[in-house]
């Protein structure tokens, strides 16, 4: 007698302080899956496997549940050029973006964009909150995801599964500011203490962009400095404190007026079905 087929569900994230991939994963959960098909973009060498193989690395998946970070009110540019490589083909997916509880602009609505315009049907979006990348200079929505948000998650994925037809661009909230405006990516970059530096190479494995040498903890030259998109996964995976995030008086005080702004207020996940 023939099996009927199980539906698999994939995780595609871009997630270098893993705030969006705990949402992604407990998104799967409610929708059943504690096993999902992982697809991380976060890796250099994996992103680029990813798309080097855009038109199979689906096969196995029925519904995609797409997860990535706000940066200064958009998508980070290694997610965007992830998501334009695949190929929905009418395949189900969830588009998710995670923010520091100050602003989401205009990024899960060109996910949502993006994923329609490649031919995947998109049944949900959501807009969630992780502990924001800064926190080390300003603390902002710490600890988030927290046993809340986790909980609205895993709902959520047990009400996509209900969910029969596509959402509409124009269903995607978006919040205009300067920041989703403008082009620009403004980045804290970490600093780099040399002399405690043990060399251990956990900073250079989970860069996103690759640019640390794993034998000395440096940067592989000093032209790829400018490269770092600042978003703290050496601080966060740093075990002797040699990466760390500080920012100069003027800067401070910028972030300080920020971030501080946004920490007030305790933003709550919006689900879109
Ligand atoms: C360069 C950069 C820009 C950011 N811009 C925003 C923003 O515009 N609005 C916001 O609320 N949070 C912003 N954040 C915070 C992240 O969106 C937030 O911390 C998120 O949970 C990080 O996801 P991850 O843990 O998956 O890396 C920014 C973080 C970085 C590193």
């Amino acid at each position: 007698m023939e099996q009927p087929m199980t539906k698999r569900i994939g995780v595609l994230f871009f997630s270098p302080t893993n705030t969006t991939k705990k949402i992604c994963d407990a998104i799967a959960s409610g929708m059943g899956s504690d096993d999902p098909v992982v697809l991380d973009m976060t890796h250099p060498g994996k992103r680029a496997e990813i798309i080097a193989n855009a038109n199979t690395v689906l096969n196995e998946v029925d519904h995609l549940i797409v997860g990535a970070p706000v940066y200064c009110g958009k998508l980070p540019l290694q997610t965007i050029e992830c998501l334009g490589a695949l190929k929905g083909y009418g395949k189900k997916s969830t588009a998710v973006a995670v923010y520091g509880n100050r602003d989401y602009g205009i990024a899960l609505y060109n996910m949502v964009e993006m994923l329609s315009q490649n031919g995947f049907n998109v049944m949900a979006a959501g807009l969630f909150i992780g502990q924001h990348s800064y926190s080390d200079v300003v603390p902002v929505a710490m600890g988030r995801p927290d046993e809340s948000d986790i909980e609205k998650a895993q709902k959520f994925g047990t009400q996509i599964l209900n969910v029969s037809r596509p959402l509409s661009i124009k269903d995607i909230p978006t919040q205009w500011d300067k920041h989703s405006k403008s082009k620009k990516y403004t980045a804290l970059k970490p600093t780099y203490r040399r002399k405690i530096c043990v060399k251990c190479g956990r900073c250079a494995a989970v860069c996103p962009t690759g640019i640390l040498s794993p034998e000395t903890g440096k940067h592989l030259n000093r032209h790829v400095k400018k490269i770092c998109i600042g978003c703290m996964a050496c601080v966060n995976n740093c075990k002797s404190g040699a990466r760390i995030s500080k920012a100069n008086p003027i800067v401070g005080i910028i972030m300080k007026s920020v971030l501080g702004q946004a920490s007030r207020v305790r933003k709550e996940p919006f689900i879109i079905t």
